[in-house]
């Protein structure tokens, strides 16, 4: 098959379309050609050698894709060859040809087309694990999500509104935050410009959940924007990996800060989130409640291109690839 290739570390110009084997199920896989995959932060610090596939993933590119299903490994039930999918991989989808546990597929949700549904498995299933399955959102909360124009943003402004929260989100321009709001968002901050513990304190009385991008830099501001009882969820660290937590403050205001992350984890955790997903956001999705939002479709071949629009922050959205 052919698939992105990382020649070395480095600038978006080491990808390389390339002849590698093909992968092979192993028991409880399926191979899938993929229709498409879509590109991930994570996706540009593997590309420049800061974020390794953890131990027996696929050295190739990609968190996830959709695709048929071609061939099913040993002792796989409820899939066939032939079946449209999409799937959270731990790494390449950015192949013509993919194996992948059967726990992390999920059915292309009813009126999503094949390509397009190839932006929703690393999304869905990161906002739901944070949002609702460790922060607890429940309807007529305020969830503050950073980072509202970007692929998390875009998918936890439309679950938050579909369980019935009030959204606020931060972007960087008037631009994407009028994007944001046509999605649903409800109070809208940009982040150059503005400060978001003042406008959710003024405006709501603080956040019950924040869904947080940036780690360091906005461990002390997220908790002074918290409400009595906050959850704060980490997921990304843009803006640094080590911070100052005050402890009176988080004890003050019985708030709590978790974090996590979806790409090291066991094929049964995982499996447990696209069972969740399945069952609880796939509904949102087919009754559309939650859609994909796609900034830009690239072919596979010129992902070196896909990773500079992600890396120039130009896109409202996800980059999805098409293979
Ligand atoms: N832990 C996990 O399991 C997991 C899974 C998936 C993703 N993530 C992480 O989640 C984050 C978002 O991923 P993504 O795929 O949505 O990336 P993305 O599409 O590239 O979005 C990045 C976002 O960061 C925002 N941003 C930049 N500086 C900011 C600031 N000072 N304050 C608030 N927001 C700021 C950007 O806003 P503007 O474009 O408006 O400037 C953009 O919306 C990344 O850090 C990624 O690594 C973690």
């Amino acid at each position: 098959m052919r698939a992105i290739t990382i020649r070395e570390p480095g600038d978006p110009e080491v990808l390389d379309w390339t002849e590698v084997p093909d992968p092979r199920p192993a028991p409880g896989e399926v191979l899938i050609r993929v229709a498409a995959s879509a590109v991930n932060r994570a996706d540009v610090l593997q590309r420049q050698g800061l974020y390794p596939p953890p131990p027996g993933a696929s050295e190739i590119l990609g968190l996830e894709c959709s695709g048929t299903i071609v061939e099913l490994g040993a002792d796989v039930t409820g899939w066939q060859v032939g079946d449209e999918v999409c799937a959270l991989l731990a790494g390449g989808g950015y192949a013509e040809l993919v194996a992948v546990p059967a726990a992390q597929l999920l059915p292309v949700p009813d009126g999503v087309g094949l390509v397009a549904s190839a932006a929703l498995p690393e999304v869905a299933c990161t906002v739901w694990a944070t949002v609702v399955m460790n922060a607890g959102l429940r309807a007529g909360e305020v969830l503050l999500v950073h980072g509202g124009a970007g692929g998390i943003g875009t998918h936890a402004i439309q679950v938050g509104k579909a369980l019935g929260a009030t959204v606020a989100v931060t972007a960087g321009s008037a631009e994407r935050l009028e994007q944001c709001r046509r999605l649903g968002a409800d109070i809208l901050v940009n982040y150059r410009e503005q400060d978001f513990v003042a406008e959710l304190r003024e405006r709501t009385g603080g956040a019950d959940v924040v869904l947080d991008n940036m780690g360091a830099s906005y461990v002390d501001r997220n908790l002074d924007a918290l409400a009595t009882g906050g959850r704060v969820v980490i997921i990304g660290f843009q803006g640094g990996l080590v911070g100052e937590l005050n402890i009176g403050k988080l004890m003050g205001k019985r708030a709590s800060i978790a974090s996590t992350a979806l790409r090291p984890q066991p094929v049964s955790d995982k499996g447990r989130i696209v069972a969740a997903v399945r069952e609880n956001l796939w509904p949102l999705v087919e009754r559309g409640l939650v859609r994909p939002i796609i900034g830009q479709t690239v072919p596979l071949r010129d992902a070196a291109e896909a990773h500079r629009l992600v890396e120039r922050g130009g896109a409202f959205g996800k980059v999805v690839l098409t293979a």
